[in-house]
């Protein structure tokens, strides 16, 4: 799997080892090195292993420990230092951080407490440009209105982000009440988001994987609750959570909104690295597009994140053209998907992915164009080379209308 990340520990308490041991197994983002269990040997581990992140315990010999930061931020600066102390003296803290430590954790470590650090580490190694990407992406799936196909291209989407091996990609359907991800892949899971939330407390990376269905195409799924009365026991606390624990395990999280814009929704919106709203070329829809955007430009960092996708183009004579939808929505549409309604009719009967069903159908291969702008990469988002017909097809649709 891609943005693995390296670590390597030192902590001469073997109880505290283990413990911070047994997180780090769970979680697939992260590859444990080399494990040391004596200060004075850990340089030595990092020159010969070159971990991302070295993971120092402090409290058996809290001077000697500090000094070993010290030590490492000078002979190996690629390294990012993390410090554990049981302590929370403000002034351990301080030492820790002026001797170069990047973050500092209270041990007994919290899973949740780990995960964000990681992410911390990984974004500034990504800034300064040591590492290519982040560790996730998160995107949400929004609709301006009830049947525009945001499920439709979340599913697709997934199965396209996941055709790329160096991705691993979960869906979370969020429409709580008439969800249908799972009809789209005709998947009977055995857990839902109800299991998952019910068990929030205890839940680890383990025993979430073990809650999601694994389709063919190498997506991830986690249903809505089977029960309508069971919708109220999921929390946005729960959702939060959730999507801390699948950022240490998949690339991509896709979430499928529901047209509620309920707590849920919104949260996912927050959380979102990316907002795919997908609109039709309607009246009734950019209207909502525009009453949405207002919305959203009252939350801060919201507005940014928005991509306009336009769903179904050339489904009716009358639709209204690009350049209209654009200036009616004020910004860009960053990408069009075309109607093929008999395509779409055959794979949601027979609850397959266009990937597998329709490859190089127009609409599949707009799908896998958008997988790859959204994971930067722009070759691939000029449709797939093979034969040259995708990016024959890439080109047309993308001066349809302008
Ligand atoms: N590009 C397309 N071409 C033709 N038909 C499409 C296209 N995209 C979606 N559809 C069809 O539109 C219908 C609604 O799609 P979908 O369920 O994905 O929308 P939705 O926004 O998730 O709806 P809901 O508001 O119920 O959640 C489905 O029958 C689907 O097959
Ligand atoms: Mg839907």
């Amino acid at each position: 799997m891609s943005n693995v990340i390296r670590l390597a520990i030192v902590d001469p308490q073997d109880s505290t080892r283990e413990a911070l041991k047994a997180i780090l197994l769970g979680m697939d983002r992260v590859w444990l090195e080399a494990e040391c269990s004596r200060y004075e040997f850990f340089s030595d581990v990092v020159a010969q292993t070159e971990p991302d992140i070295g993971v120092i315990a402090v409290d058996a010999d809290p001077e000697k420990a500090l000094r070993l930061v010290t030590q490492l931020n000078e002979t190996a600066p690629e390294c990012s230092v993390l410090v554990t102390s049981s302590s929370t003296d403000g002034d351990l803290i301080l030492r820790a951080m002026r001797a170069g430590a990047k973050e500092f954790l209270t041990q007994p470590v919290k899973l949740d407490d780990m995960l964000q650090a990681l992410d911390r580490i990984n974004d500034r190694r990504s800034n300064r440009g040591d590492v290519k990407s982040r560790g996730s992406t998160v995107i949400a799936l929004a609709g301006a209105t009830g049947g525009v196909g945001s499920t439709s291209l979340a599913v697709n989407l997934g199965c396209a982000l996941a055709d790329d091996e160096r991705n691993s990609v979960v869906l979370v359907d969020l429409d709580l009440c008439l969800g249908d991800a799972d009809v789209c892949l005709d998947a009977i899971p055995d857990f839902t988001l109800l299991d998952v939330a019910q068990n929030a407390a205890r839940m680890d990376i383990t025993l979430l994987k073990r809650s999601l269905t694994k389709h063919s195409s190498g997506l991830y799924l986690l249903p809505r609750p089977v029960q309508l009365d069971d919708v109220d026991e999921i929390r946005p606390d729960d959702l939060q959570r959730l999507v801390g624990l699948l950022k240490a395990t998949f690339t991509h999280i896709l979430l499928d909104l529901s047209k509620s814009y309920g707590p849920l929704d919104r949260l996912a919106l927050e959380l979102a690295d990316h907002v795919l709203l997908v609109t039709q070329l309607d009246l009734p829809c950019l209207r909502n597009v525009v009453r949405l955007m207002m919305s959203f430009n009252e939350k801060e960092g919201l507005s940014e994140k928005i991509k306009v996708i336009v769903n179904r183009i050339g489904l009716e004579q009358n639709q209204i053209g690009m350049k209209k939808a654009q200036e009616t929505i004020g910004r860009e549409i960053f990408w069009k998907i075309p109607n093929d309604y008999r395509t779409m009719v055959e794979v949601r009967n027979n609850g397959v992915p266009l990937i597998e069903h329709a490859r190089k159908q127009p609409i599949t291969q707009q799908i896998l164009g958008l997988a790859a702008a959204l994971s930067g990469d722009p070759e691939k988002s000029a449709g797939e080379d093979e034969e040259g017909a995708a990016k024959s097809t890439f080109s047309r649709w993308f001066s349809f209308g302008k």
